[in-house]
């Protein structure tokens, strides 16, 4: 399964990256402001930590406004995977820019309908939202099974990109339903390696270890 890190703060990515467990990036409007910093500059400079596909959101709302930026973005950088949201004009500007070769994200998918749509538009990754799902006390890591089923009966290469992930359990139920990504928040990636039982068995080991001297 591959594991990208969700946040726009490069000093985050640094450190997880370092793991070399890190195998892309995902960025949203909000992370973005969060970093306080401007999309363009920090979406170069992910690039250049991490070396695996990069996701950009485009603000824009309109065909046209969408087609602009995802065209901009996709100049930044060859890794650069152009985010836009489950939406009339999102799908259309994935049709249309797809076969061109940018890649596309679509985010923001919150039914199977969604999903299905996503990949007959050609998108190289569909990001259903498992948390926000829970939020409205909907089963969320339903829709992964659910919408790998309909890939592949159908064939599609549409890679299934959990995202809105809240914690390690989001992680593994994702991995189970075999979802291809799932894209995470530091502090859930620190979560991940971490167990009780590991660390006083590590206490212990090097206890005893002492005592052998
Ligand atoms: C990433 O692609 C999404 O934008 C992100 O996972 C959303 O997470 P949230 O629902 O915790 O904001």
């Amino acid at each position: 399964m591959k594991l990208f890190l969700d946040t726009a703060l490069l000093e985050e990515i640094r450190m997880a990256a370092d793991t070399g467990l890190i195998d892309g990036v995902t960025t949203n409007p909000t992370l973005i402001a969060r970093s306080g910093r401007k999309l363009e500059d920090v979406i170069t400079e992910i690039c250049e930590l991490v070396n695996g596909p990069i996701s950009a959101e485009v603000i824009s709302t309109d065909f046209e406004g969408m087609t602009k930026e995802a065209e901009t973005l996709s100049k930044l950088h060859e890794n650069v995977v152009v985010k836009v949201p489950l939406t009339k004009d999102g799908l259309k500007t994935v049709n249309y820019l797809a076969p061109k070769g940018i890649k596309f994200n679509v985010t923001l998918c919150f039914s199977l309908g969604q999903a299905l749509l996503a990949a007959k538009a050609g998108a190289t990754y569909i990001s259903p939202f498992i948390g926000r799902l829970d939020d409205i006390h909907h089963r969320g890591i339903e829709l992964i099974p659910e919408i790998l089923q309909v890939y592949d009966n159908y064939g599609y290469e549409t890679e299934v990109l959990a995202a809105s992930i809240r914690s390690p359990l989001h992680v593994t139920e994702s991995a189970l339903a075999g979802a291809h990504v799932a894209t995470i928040p530091f502090k859930v990636f620190n979560q991940l390696y971490k167990h009780p039982l590991t660390d006083i068995g590590l206490a212990q080991f090097l206890l005893d270890h002492e005592k052998s001297k």
